[in-house]
């Protein structure tokens, strides 16, 4: 199977993403970096298993996303994403004060 994880980088998507490549599967990475830890995340990965593939890119670019977009994919984990609620909560006020 070949599996794209948004949010690759994270928390859950570098631990599922191991897990798939435990099990054989192909498996894409798809991040902006925007976490402090999701470098850090990524080189443990990759030292891991150096044939994960990574893209990076932002899930609000359609540019970025283009990339990906045209390549066949069995599965999808959209896993990116703001967690921290302050720090989404302030993106918010600050598109609908640019709006
Ligand atoms: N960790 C938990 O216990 C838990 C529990 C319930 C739900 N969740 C949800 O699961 C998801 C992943 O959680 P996590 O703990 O792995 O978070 P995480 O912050 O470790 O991972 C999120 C990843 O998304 C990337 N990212 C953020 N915005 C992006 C964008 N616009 N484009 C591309 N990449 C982007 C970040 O760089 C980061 O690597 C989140 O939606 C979170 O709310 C997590």
């Amino acid at each position: 199977m070949r599996v794209l994880i948004t949010g690759g980088a994270g928390f859950i998507g570098s631990n599922a993403a191991r897990r798939f490549r435990e099990l054989g599967h192909d498996v894409v990475l798809f991040d902006n970096l925007s976490r402090p830890a999701a470098r850090y995340n990524l080189r443990w990965l990759q030292s891991l298993h150096p044939q994960v593939r990574f893209v990076q890119g932002d899930v609000r670019n359609e540019d970025d996303l283009s990339i990906i977009g045209q390549e066949p994919f069995d599965a999808i984990l959209h896993l990116a994403a703001q967690v921290a609620a302050g720090s989404a909560s302030r993106s918010a006020s600050r598109a609908t004060s640019e709006a």
